[in-house]
């Protein structure tokens, strides 16, 4: 049985590091370029295998020269790749990111063999998903796709909505166990501004009107806040531990992948000790360079064990 199972995305990240975001029509000199494993649904997944979760990954990359290279990435993280599929006259996805010196991104990402992960890929792993402790989702692959696994579910199931979207199928939001977003992809789904603290609450709220059972909605520094179906529990604010920020990309996919860890290897634990570890967790992917690269590993493990001490 494994503790996460993931289905979704897996994107070559080309990464350009340049003192600031340029303005629409700018051109800017970067200072550096990499390549990097990347894409919502694989990172998620790296970041729960890094803390030593027992993983799988249901995905697609292209026939071009990434597709192999990303499943031997995946192999050496020690990820189930036995549903991984190499889909023919495809490219694999690509994500052009853009990070400024004081750690903002932007992403442009063009989906390819994403885009094909369908029903036949989901029943063909249709036991692997069901038994999963944790099943975690994203929107970088098919809506219908993530409905289909969703409905499997018979433990606990993380959406991330991201790409948000402004118009959705509604069992999106009804289905999962967590609906977890970030303050701009909480703006799209709800069309309200999320700018703050106060607003992320609304927001959350109204998720929770449309049908969300809970709704998880990332702060970047300022934390995170959750909120459930059930009016009499408080939302919960979780903080974030103050740290020196130099890239945020992909820290929303460390923060689902640990809180995935958490919640399949503490099932007695509760869900706010979770969230509170996964804070730590994304916080520190930040001081790093890149998003695989660098989430932690178990030695983080040390500065989240005392919430499940009792375990
Ligand atoms: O969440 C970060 C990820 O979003 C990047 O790795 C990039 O691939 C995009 O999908
Ligand atoms: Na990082």
């Amino acid at each position: 049985m494994f503790d996460v199972v993931v289905v979704g995305s897996c994107m070559i990240d080309f990464v350009s590091y340049a003192p600031r975001l340029p303005n629409a029509g700018e051109t800017i000199h970067g200072h550096t370029f990499v390549t990097n494993f990347g894409g919502k649904g694989a990172n998620q997944c790296v970041a729960a295998a890094k803390l030593n979760a027992k993983t799988a990954l249901i995905a697609r990359v292209g026939d071009d020269v990434w597709g192999p290279k990303y499943i031997e990435n995946l192999k050496t993280q020690n990820i189930n790749i036995d549903y991984m599929k190499i889909t023919e006259n495809s490219s694999s996805g690509i994500a052009q990111i853009n990070v400024a010196d004081n750690g903002l991104n932007q992403i442009v990402i063009v989906a390819g063999a994403n885009q094909f992960l369908n029903s036949t890929d989901v029943e063909n792993a249709k036991e692997l998903i069901s038994s999963a402790k944790v099943l975690v989702m994203q929107l970088e692959t098919p809506v219908d796709t993530a409905i289909q696994v969703m409905r499997l579910s018979t433990g606990i199931s993380i959406l991330n909505g991201a790409p948000g979207l402004t118009e959705y199928n509604k069992n999106l939001l009804k289905l999962p166990s967590i609906f977890c977003v970030n303050e701009n992809e909480a703006s799209l789904f709800t069309n309200l501004p999320v700018n703050n603290l106060k607003e992320a609450e609304v927001a959350a709220r109204t998720l929770i009107t449309k049908g969300c059972k809970s709704v998880l909605i990332t702060l970047g520094s300022q934390g995170a806040i959750y909120l459930t179906n059930d009016n009499t529990r408080p939302i919960f604010k979780a903080t974030a531990p103050s740290v020196k920020s130099i890239d945020t990309t992909g820290a929303g996919d460390a923060f689902i992948g640990a809180l995935a860890f958490c919640l399949a290897k503490f099932p007695r634990s509760s869900i706010e000790k979770c969230i509170q570890a996964a804070c730590i967790v994304a916080s520190d992917s930040v001081t790093r360079l890149g998003t695989q690269i660098s989430f932690p590993g178990v030695e983080i493990l040390e500065r989240i064990k005392d919430f499940f001490e009792e375990e």
